[in-house]
């Protein structure tokens, strides 16, 4: 099959793609020092990966400082950081291209050195994970015991994430994507492992739910529906969170999610789920064939797609769109390398956390 399917345009929310390659949110670990400012390198880091028409979405981007848990990952909560990502989407818009950002709390995957007050990060619930976190300077460090959030404490989260999706407007992004993936804050709500809340955020599905609804509402509220889109990894268990019936808990976050009428759901294939799973497991579920009927709105598939497969799943109708993620890190022309068949180079997993230019914005491109 050839990749035509990936090159009709498509109605996302408020916006019309030219085409069906999409950027998925990556974290690169490149913000200015102090205060996680994005700066000129990431402006032509997103503009190399631009095309008229196309969807990029940048990287996870944290919401409070209490939400960060890597080193030199970009903020969305202070002036400078606004200003730091307008140079950024004026590059992305001086190449004709569309711009959403990530809005990212890390929940039990943070450390205390990042906390304002030195305490350990906040989760649904009291339960550390296994693997190592990560200090604000960069060494790997036994995971902690979170902390509980309070009722009022989740309120607060929950309007700082309708407080940072207008900062994201005011600094030019088409829009926001909610981070609902990967085992982080809002994904730590939905699954039985983290969640062992007593209150109306804990213990049903439907409770376990809620706070995902309450997120992706209060961002809607604050920048509108036609500009929001939401990011699930299903049935794959990245960043550690389990539930005994997975395939329902992700059914009933669908089905939630459905009559708000975000702008698009973006979904992690289970056979690739997380930054650090490099391998492909061929027997998974494809999570876009077995929710797609719940979804009748935009919908962009991501992980482990080749040009082939990925216009495969936008002619079969699971998906309308196809995030490419590994592949954009080292191929910043991916768009022009599949429409004209041409070899892209394969990822290059040593660049992916380093700092600088290396292995960032210095990749070639074909001549079209
Ligand atoms: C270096 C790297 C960083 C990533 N950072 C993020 C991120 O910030 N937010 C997110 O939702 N997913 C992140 N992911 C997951 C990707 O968006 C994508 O879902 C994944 O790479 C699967 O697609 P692929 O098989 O085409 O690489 C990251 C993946 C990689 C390789």
């Amino acid at each position: 099959m050839g990749t035509e399917a990936l090159f009709a345009p498509l109605q996302v929310g408020r916006f019309e793609l030219a085409h069906r390659v999409v950027l998925p949110p990556l974290t690169r670990m490149r913000a200015q020092q102090p205060g996680d400012v994005p700066g000129e390198l990431n402006a032509e880091y997103y503009a190399q990966r631009a095309t008229p028409g196309g969807l990029l979405i940048a990287e996870a981007t944290q919401i409070s400082p209490s939400g960060q848990g890597l080193p030199g990952t970009p903020g969305i909560y202070s002036d400078e950081q606004v200003a730091g990502w307008r140079l950024v989407t004026d590059a992305v818009h001086a190449q004709g291209g569309l711009i959403f950002l990530q809005l990212w709390h890390m929940g039990r995957q943070s450390h205390s050195s990042f906390q304002p007050d030195g305490l350990p990060p906040f989760a649904p619930s009291a339960i550390p994970r296994e693997s190592t976190a990560v200090t604000a300077i960069g060494e790997s460090v036994p995971s902690e015991t979170p902390r509980a959030l309070t009722v009022e404490q989740i309120s607060e989260i929950i309007a700082t994430y309708g407080r940072v999706a207008r900062n994201a407007i005011e600094a030019a992004f088409g829009g926001v994507e909610v981070h609902a993936a990967n085992g982080y804050l809002i994904d730590q709500f939905l699954n039985e492992s983290t969640d062992q809340r007593a209150d109306r955020y804990g213990g049903s599905i439907e409770n376990r739910v809620r706070f995902l609804v309450e997120v992706t509402s209060a961002v809607i509220d604050a920048v509108d529906a036609d500009r929001v889109g939401v990011r699930l990894s299903p049935l794959g268990g990245a960043g550690e969170v389990h539930d005994s019936n997975t395939k329902e808990l992700y059914g009933h976050a669908i089905r939630a999610l459905a009559p708000l009428h975000p702008a698009y759901l973006h979904l992690i294939e289970p056979r690739r789920c997380g930054a650090r799973n490099d391998d492909i497991d061929p027997d998974a579920v494809s999570a876009v064939r077995l929710y797609r009927q719940l979804w009748s709105g935009a919908l962009i598939a991501a992980g482990g797609f080749t040009p082939e497969t990925g216009a495969e799943i936008v002619v079969e109708g699971a998906a309308d769109a196809v995030a490419y993620g590994r592949a954009f890190t080292s191929t910043p022309d991916l768009v022009t390398r599949i429409q004209h068949g041409t070899a892209w180079t394969p990822w290059h997993r040593p660049t992916f956390y380093t700092s600088g230019p290396v292995g960032y914005t210095d990749f070639p491109r074909v001549n079209d």
